[in-house]
């Protein structure tokens, strides 16, 4: 079996979470969300780490893992929306995987991310439209430039960004 290692990028809420299970059994290989990794790493959950740490230990467990999925040849990997702010994964992403960026508009993602501030502390204290909006006027060239492939996915069902994602591996 040739080296699949697919790694879905793109803002919170944009989907990684729920296409990756549906990619992966697709193609018959493992899903690893990335979040859930960091917090089997660090016994503790996302927000924990970033109360008690902060967002920079954060990232340098968060590039510890995903320096471990690419030593790994089969696998689907969703990694958190900020994983692109680290140059160093920027160059990982690119040099080991297959990447989709799953892009949606940011009203898609205010409507998703309503009252998800609880577990997502980069949303917290601010009015959620400008946060989305700051951050996305950060990381929108990163994503771009990591990407394999763009995929927008307003509107689409996880089955339908799964099969396109698919497709565009085959052309590859
Ligand atoms: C983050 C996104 C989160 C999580 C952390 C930071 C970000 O993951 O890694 O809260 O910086 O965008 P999701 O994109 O899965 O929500």
């Amino acid at each position: 079996m040739r080296t699949l290692r697919i790694a879905l990028v793109g803002f919170m809420g944009c989907g990684k979470s729920t296409v990756g299970p549906v990619l992966a059994r697709r193609l018959g290989v493992d899903f690893v969300d990335l979040d859930l990794e960091i917090q089997q790493m660090a016994g503790r959950t996302i927000a924990e780490i970033f109360e008690q740490d902060g967002e920079r230990a954060f990232r340098s467990l968060e590039s510890e893992c995903l320096a471990r999925c690419a030593r790994q040849s089969h696998l689907v990997v969703a990694p958190g929306g900020g994983v692109v702010t680290v140059q160093a994964n920027r160059r990982l992403l690119r040099s080991h995987f297959h990447v989709a960026y799953l892009r949606a508009r940011p009203a898609t993602l205010a409507e998703r991310l309503r009252g998800q501030a609880e577990h997502r502390p980069l949303l917290r204290g601010h009015p959620l439209e400008d946060r989305i909006a700051r951050l996305m006027r950060e990381r929108a060239a990163f994503y771009d430039e990591v990407a394999s492939q763009i995929v927008d996915v307003d509107g689409k069902s996880p089955e339908a960004i799964a099969e396109e994602i698919s497709s565009g591996l085959k052309s590859t």
